[in-house]
């Protein structure tokens, strides 16, 4: 098939390029949006990443070009609107799992690099700076630490921080405890905000869980916790936090997604002026830190993607289920 792939970046072309075998790839630099649909135009398949936004008006647009397979390069979906793709008989599929290791190790790296202040000791002695002051961590040892989400990430997040000697509570409402492993305990969201030293998101947006971390979630946590975001900017009120921030009630904060960070992350903008003055404050915080969503950007992740996406184009290609599609009525609970 022709696939229009958005978004290509040097590493997509390099591993889609080394995993395809049938089809004929063609990479655009731009984000797929609604000033952009008319480059997929004649493309049977197009294959999209996190921040491209596939909404209602560019299905539609899709749809008229002869479009019928979006295929993802993520788990995520909640930048497509599935109700229009179903509409207009286009089909939606994405890679659910590649290496929940890539994105659960990424969250380990934020906890224990704002934990130790990694980041302002590697400056230090960079300068000649030898000296400890503000530089105190704590032990994870003994500490606990609450998910949200308990699947693929969750799971392998659990079991890491298990191996700390962590006490590990969860709040997952679609996960039979019985089914969880023993060294988990379940909790209601407010028990677990209100007994953690840490909190770590690892469930999707969607409408339940948008701002699921906002102001009043954050009155029930203990002082200066420290929240890890890996998941979806979106679960997180910003500009609550960063009220949280002043005033001490969240002590770390470790970002790799961010809400609005659809027209800043996986650009060199370096020599731009930020213009997002949530996102400017943020920085300011010596306490704060953030990483361009680059959680999954391992090489067995990059690997796994492309070859499980070239596969749901070549089953939708041959007419066969790559057991991949996203089906509007099984995420309506039909
Ligand atoms: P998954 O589908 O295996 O697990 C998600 C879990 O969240 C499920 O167990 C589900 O029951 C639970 N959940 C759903 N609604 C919930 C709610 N209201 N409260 C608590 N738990 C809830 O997904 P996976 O693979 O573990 O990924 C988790 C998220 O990580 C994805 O949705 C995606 O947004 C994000 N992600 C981020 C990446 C990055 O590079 N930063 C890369 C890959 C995924």
């Amino acid at each position: 098939m022709r696939i229009a792939v958005f978004s290509a970046r040097s590493y997509d072309r390099d591993y889609l390029e080394r995993a395809n075998k049938d089809h004929e790839l063609v990479f655009m630099d731009a984000h797929l949006e609604s000033d952009t649909v008319r480059l997929a135009e004649g493309f049977p398949a197009i294959c999209v990443f996190v921040n491209d936004d596939v909404n209602a008006d560019v299905v539609a647009a899709l749809a008229a070009g002869g479009t019928r397979l979006i295929a993802l390069r993520s788990a995520g979906y909640n930048h497509v609107d599935l109700s229009a793709a179903d509409a207009a008989g286009i089909t939606v599929v994405r890679v659910p799992a590649y290496s929940p290791y890539a994105v659960a190790e990424h969250t380990l790296a934020l906890i224990l690099a704002l934990n130790r202040h990694i980041p302002k000791a590697h400056a230090r002695v960079r300068e000649g700076n030898f000296a400890l002051d503000g530089l105190l961590g704590f032990d994870l040892h003994g500490k606990s630490v609450g998910l949200f989400g308990l699947g693929a990430i969750g799971s392998v997040v659990a079991r890491i921080l298990h191996g700390f000697g962590c006490r590990v509570l969860v709040c997952d409402p679609f996960v039979d405890a019985n089914d969880a492993p023993s060294y988990v305990e379940f909790a209601d969201k407010r028990t677990l905000l209100q007994t953690v030293d840490i909190v770590s998101l690892h469930c999707p947006l969607t409408p339940e869980t948008y701002h699921l971390i906002d102001a009043e979630a954050i009155s029930h946590t203990r002082d200066n916790v420290m929240l890890i975001n890996t998941s979806r900017g979106g679960l997180i009120d910003t500009k609550a936090v960063i009220a949280a921030l002043k005033v001490g009630g969240i002590g770390h904060l470790g970002l790799d997604v961010y809400e609005e960070e659809a027209d800043l992350f996986f650009d060199d903008l370096s020599d731009h002026i930020i213009a997002d003055d949530v996102f400017a404050r943020l920085l300011t915080f010596p306490n704060v830190l953030i990483t361009g969503h680059q959680a999954f950007f391992t090489h067995e992740a990059l690997i796994s993607i492309a070859t499980t996406t070239m596969e749901n184009v070549s089953c939708y290609e041959n007419g066969v289920s790559s057991g991949n599609e996203i089906s509007l009525s099984v995420i309506r609970g039909d």
